[in-house]
Order: structure tokens, then C-alpha cells, then sequence
């Protein structure tokens, strides 16, 4: 009970539109409000958030639900989890959510996973920092220029050569199945365990509050022959707390920083960032050794508008820019590119940390720079190859808001161009821009003609079935008015024909309510369902003979479907030759029929 209550003041406590406004950029849309669905892709807006209803749904892909639904699919989390982090959101005590009952077990469940990881830490960090052991290793970091104070900021520790160290130290205080799970052993065929980490100097990684939930181990010493290859870096496997296509390293001490300078910078490797950070800047994160994701940038996203890629200097470096590039269309991106191949770090050590400083801070080019600069052909000379090459740039340089860029981008690109002068160069770019802006009125008239039902939620309730929209009209009244659904309650033989809708009613008629949790655990079509019936708009009171009206609406679509059903059979039946059959399912459909009338 307490729980539930406490759900619902969480729920309360927040506004969905401000919640789901963070992430989507919404624009008021008559009582509702509207942008581009987070869940599939568009080009133009369906996704609704109703605000006095506190839920959305999307006409384009069907999903909707409230703000905990919205978390947990957007963010791919549990719902308990999704309830803790607007809980944490809307400022309540997080602390208070495992003590109020059974059901917040997920959190309760997560907490040992950190203190292990913490104990984790904790320990290589002691082991790198304090023991014989780990004197070599610190020495190896030192000679890359590392020092004690940067080694305690990313608290950089040292997995033991071999055996089961890490266990012995933690398998007094942990669940054996917290152990299991937590990415930190293996087990071996025989049944022995050790530690999933030897003998690497270990990054811990660390989530946005700055728990460590994972770790990243490089190996360090000259591998002996016969060892076989090892990856050079090697990350913890997947569990409850790491999703590495989630994670950027870093990410939660960067993130201070992005407040107040609004932007990160975004490398390839740790060691890079820890480069950055010894040059003075402390607002670099890194993917984790996998290609940037649309949900890394999702995460960014929500510390920064502004990502300035600084990946390594070599080819493949540069083609990982170019796909980033792509992924991050809608975020302000400039671009550092590393000279001579090298990496930040490789450039602070042959250089100085000021020098790195200077360089990110003081040499960075835009996207269309750097597409130039990329998509150059190598037979530059050959004239096809350079009206390819224009043809690529010309709509980007387009679309560039400021003329004053534009205009030096039309400069720089007929510099690179033996056979096209700034003015053919300025005509190709202003073609472009008039060719786009016709596809766009084009577009435009389209959706004049053809209006897509994006502006308000009349359009979806319209297309339902009417059989549908009695049973949510009904499945309305029922939950907002308990007298309603006593009556209901008594009709034994009453139930719903569209099986979502049955579903909700016996949870309704189970405890009287349909709490957001109850939904969190049913079918994505039965959450579906729940929010189709929300969004029927009727008056707040109701009116007299109402329901038995909406009954003889849903009677009487019960009936049609059901000769539809029967005469689809009889013309099974005779089409298989089967003539009793096919007359048994007359007679029955003659007598519906009559039924009816
Ligand atoms: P250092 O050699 O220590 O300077 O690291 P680096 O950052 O220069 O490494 P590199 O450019 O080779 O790799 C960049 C990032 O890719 C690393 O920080 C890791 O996150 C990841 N990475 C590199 N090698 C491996 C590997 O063998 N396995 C995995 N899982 N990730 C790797
Ligand atoms: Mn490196």
C-alpha cells in the first residue's frame, strides 16, 4: 500500500511534458504537445504529450504510456528503476524506495553489484597504489607520463597476476550469486573460480553518478611468447549494471564540467582522456572501445548540445569521425583533428599538455570542413571526379545557416578545384538550395492534400473499430467510477471481447484500480490498450442512459462481428465441399441475422 502510494506521489510530483521535454523537443500543439517520436524515426511530428491526461502516444509507431513507461523505453530500463530516477528527478529520497516493500526489489537488487564494483575498485586501486605488486605497473604508468594525482582522479588500479585474488578478498561478504553475476570471475569448467582480470592495469567505469559499474583492464607488460594474442584492452562483460553501448567513460565527472562550458569532447581511448585531463581539460569522455551508438548520443545529449570529436588522427580514425558524424546529425559537432596519425595522447607525449591544450581548444574545424577535407577525391585533377565531389558538398554548404560561412566554405572548396572558379562553385551551391527548398513546398503541398493524423487525438479514436470504442468507453467509466465497475463486477456473465481490454478489467476488478506498476508487468498491446481507452475524450459526468447506450453500440457490433465470423465460415465450409457443415452455419447465421433485426 505504502508502496503504491509512494509510486503515485512520484508520478505526481513530476510534470510528464517537462520530463519527456528534456529528450524531445516539443512544441505546443492545441491542448497538447508535440515533437518527433524518440522511438522510431520521422520527419514530421506525431508524437503527442497529453499534459492534463500526463501520458503520450505516438500515431506513427502506437507506443505510448506515462512518464514511467516513457523511462523505462527510453532509457531501457526497468520500471522500478524508471520510478527511481524520476523519484531522483523530482528530488525525492531515493534512500526511502527500497524500505517501502517487496516490490522495489530491482533496486534493492542492484545495490550489491555496486558495493561489489566498489570494493573492486577499491582494491586494485590499493593493490596499484600501495603494493610491492603493483611498483612496476606504477612505474609503466609513470613513464606515460602519468602521476599519482592522476592516477587517484580515474582511480586507476591493478588486477594481480594471476589466480583469485580479488576473490579471496570479497567472496567473504558477497552472495554467491552477486559474485557470479557481477562480471568480475569466472568460473572454470572444474568449478574453481577466479578473478576475470590478471595482471592489467584496470580502468574502473563508472556510471553518471559516478558508481563504479564495470571495469576496462589493459595489459601492460611485453606478452611472452606463447601466451597467445589477448586484446589489448579487455571490458568487463554485460550484466545488470553495464550496457557498453550506454556507458561513456568519464562521462560523470565531464559532466560537471559541461555545465558550465556546454561541450564535451569525445575520444577514442581512456588513455586519451586522461591525455585531455592532464592538459587541463576535464570535459573529455570515450566510448568504450566499441563505434559510437545512438544511444551513447543520447546520452550525451542530455550534458551537452555541443560534441567536439577528437578521435585518433589515423584512417581509421577518420572513417570513425565520418559514421559519428552521421550519428550525431542533430547535435552541434566540431571536429579536432589530431596531425601525424597520432592519437591526443601520443601528441601530448611528443608534444607538451599545453600543446594538446591548444590544439583542442584552438583548432577545430566544422562538419562540412572536415567532410571536405574527407571526401576530397585523391585524382582531384580528373574534372568528373571534382563535379562528384561538388555535387557531395554543394547541399550541405546550403543548408549552412550563416552566409559568411558559406561563403568561405564556397571559397575554400573552389581553391581545392583546378577546373571550377568561386563564382560556377556559388552557382552549383545556390542551385542546391533552390532544388531542396522546391522538394520542401512539394512536401508541403503532399501533406496539404493528404493530412497526416498528427495534430490531436481525435484523429486515432476515429479509426478504431466502433466495437473498440464502446468497450473503452466502457473501460473508461469503469475506472474512474468505482459504482460502475461494482455493477459490472455483479453481471458475472459480463466480459470484454477484445482480449487487452479483458485483461485490464480483471485487473481492475482485482484491486479496483490499474496502478502504473500493474501495467509495467503486462503486455506491451495490453499497456497499449490502456492508454487507447485514456485517451477517449468524454465529459466528466455522465450522462443519463450512457451506458446502456454504449451497450447497445457494443451488442449490437458483438452481433455483426459475429455473422461476419459465421458467414466467413459458411463460405469455408462450401468452399471445402463440406455441405452439412456449410448449411449448419447458415441456419445459425439466418438466425443471427433475425437477432439482430
Ligand atoms: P593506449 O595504447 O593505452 O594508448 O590506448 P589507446 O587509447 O591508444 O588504444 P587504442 O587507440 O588502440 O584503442 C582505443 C580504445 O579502444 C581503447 O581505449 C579501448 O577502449 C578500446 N580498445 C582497444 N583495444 C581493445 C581491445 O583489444 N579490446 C577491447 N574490448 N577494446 C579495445
Ligand atoms: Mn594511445
Amino acid at each position: 500500500m505504502v508502496d503504491k502510494q509512494l509510486i503515485s506521489d512520484i508520478k505526481n510530483s513530476v510534470n510528464i511534458v517537462d520530463v519527456i521535454g528534456e529528450v524531445v523537443q516539443l512544441t505546443k500543439a492545441g491542448r497538447n504537445f508535440l515533437g518527433l517520436c524518440p522511438f522510431h524515426g520521422e520527419k514530421t511530428p506525431s508524437f503527442n504529450v497529453v499534459e492534463d491526461k500526463q501520458f503520450y502516444h505516438c500515431f506513427g509507431c502506437g507506443r505510448s504510456g506515462d512518464v514511467f513507461k516513457f523511462i523505462e523505453d527510453y532509457r531501457g530500463v526497468s520500471f522500478m528503476e524508471a520510478v527511481q530516477i524520476i523519484a531522483e528527478q523530482a528530488g525525492i529520497a531515493v534512500q526511502s524506495l527500497p524500505q517501502v516493500g517487496a516490490k522495489s526489489q530491482v533496486i534493492d537488487a542492484k545495490q550489491p553489484f555496486y558495493d561489489i564494483h566498489e570494493e573492486a575498485a577499491k582494491f586494485y586501486h590499493a593493490i596499484l597504489m600501495t603494493t610491492k605488486m603493483g611498483e612496476e605497473a606504477r612505474q609503466y604508468l609513470f613513464d606515460r607520463g602519468l602521476d599519482d594525482e592522476v592516477l587517484r582522479h580515474f582511480q586507476i588500479g591493478l588486477a594481480p597476476g594471476e589466480g583469485n585474488y580479488l576473490y579471496k578478498s570479497v567472496s567473504g561478504k558477497f552472495a554467491e550469486n552477486i559474485l557470479t553475476d557481477s562480471g568480475l570471475f569466472h568460473i572454470s569448467d572444474l568449478g574453481t573460480i577466479y578473478d576475470a582480470f590478471q595482471d592489467r592495469i584496470m580502468f574502473p567505469l563508472t556510471d553518471d553518478s559516478g558508481q563504479v559499474i564495470a571495469f576496462s583492464g589493459r595489459l601492460w607488460r611485453e606478452q611472452e611468447e606463447g601466451t597467445g594474442p589477448q586484446g589489448k584492452y579487455k571490458n568487463s562483460r554485460s550484466t545488470i549494471l553495464f550496457n557498453k553501448s550506454y556507458e561513456l567513460y568519464h562521462l560523470d565527472k565531464a559532466k560537471q564540467v559541461a555545465k558550465k562550458t556546454h561541450e564535451l569532447y569525445l575520444m577514442e581511448g581512456f588513455m586519451d582522456v586522461i591525455a585531455a585531463y592532464r592538459a587541463g581539460i576535464e570535459n573529455a569522455v570515450a566510448s568504450m572501445g566499441t563505434a559510437l551508438t545512438r544511444e551513447h548520443v543520447k546520452h550525451l545529449s542530455r550534458f551537452t548540445k555541443k560534441v567536439i570529436l577528437t578521435y585518433d588522427g589515423d584512417k581509421a580514425g577518420r572513417l570513425a569521425t565520418a559514421k559519428a558524424l552521421d550519428i550525431l546529425e542533430k547535435q552541434t559537432v566540431e571536429i579536432v583533428q589530431i596531425p601525424d596519425q597520432m592519437d591526443p595522447d601520443e601528441y601530448l607525449q611528443k608534444n607538451s599538455p599545453q600543446a594538446l591544450a591548444d590544439l583542442l581548444e584552438k583548432t577545430r574545424i566544422s562538419r562540412i570542413e572536415f567532410l571536405m577535407d574527407y571526401w576530397k577525391p585523391d585524382n582531384i585533377e580528373n574534372l568528373q571526379a571534382q563535379i562528384e565531389f561538388v555535387e557531395k558538398m554543394a547541399p550541405l554548404i546550403a543548408q549552412t545557416p550563416s552566409v559568411t560561412a558559406q561563403n568561405t566554405y564556397i571559397y575554400k572548396l573552389s581553391d581545392l578545384l583546378s577546373d571550377f572558379d568561386y563564382l560556377q562553385v556559388e552557382q552549383i551551391v545556390n542551385a542546391s538550395r533552390l532544388q531542396m527548398r522546391q522538394q520542401r513546398q512539394k512536401q508541403g503541398q503532399e501533406q496539404e492534400n493528404n493530412p497526416s493524423p498528427v495534430f490531436h487525438s481525435g484523429n486515432l479514436q476515429r479509426q478504431l473499430p466502433q466495437l473498440i470504442r464502446a468497450e473503452n468507453h466502457l473501460l473508461h467509466r469503469m475506472s474512474h467510477f468505482p459504482y460502475i465497475l461494482n455493477d459490472y463486477r455483479l453481471r458475472t456473465d459480463f466480459s470484454f471481447d477484445t482480449p487487452a481490454l479483458q485483461v485490464l478489467y480483471q485487473l481492475l476488478c482485482q484491486n479496483g484500480e490499474v496502478t502504473s506498476q500493474d501495467l509495467s508487468e503486462q503486455t506491451e498491446e495490453v499497456q497499449r490498450a490502456w492508454y487507447r481507452m485514456l485517451e477517449e475524450d468524454l465529459p466528466d459526468e455522465i450522462a443519463e442512459h450512457e451506458l446502456e447506450e454504449v451497450e447497445e453500440t457494443r451488442n449490437r457490433e458483438l452481433l455483426r462481428k459475429e455473422s461476419q465470423q459465421i458467414g466467413k465460415k459458411v463460405r469455408e465450409a462450401s468452399h471445402s465441399g463440406d455441405a452439412d457443415q456449410a448449411l449448419l452455419e447458415l441456419e445459425r447465421l439466418i438466425a443471427q441475422k433475425r437477432r439482430m433485426e
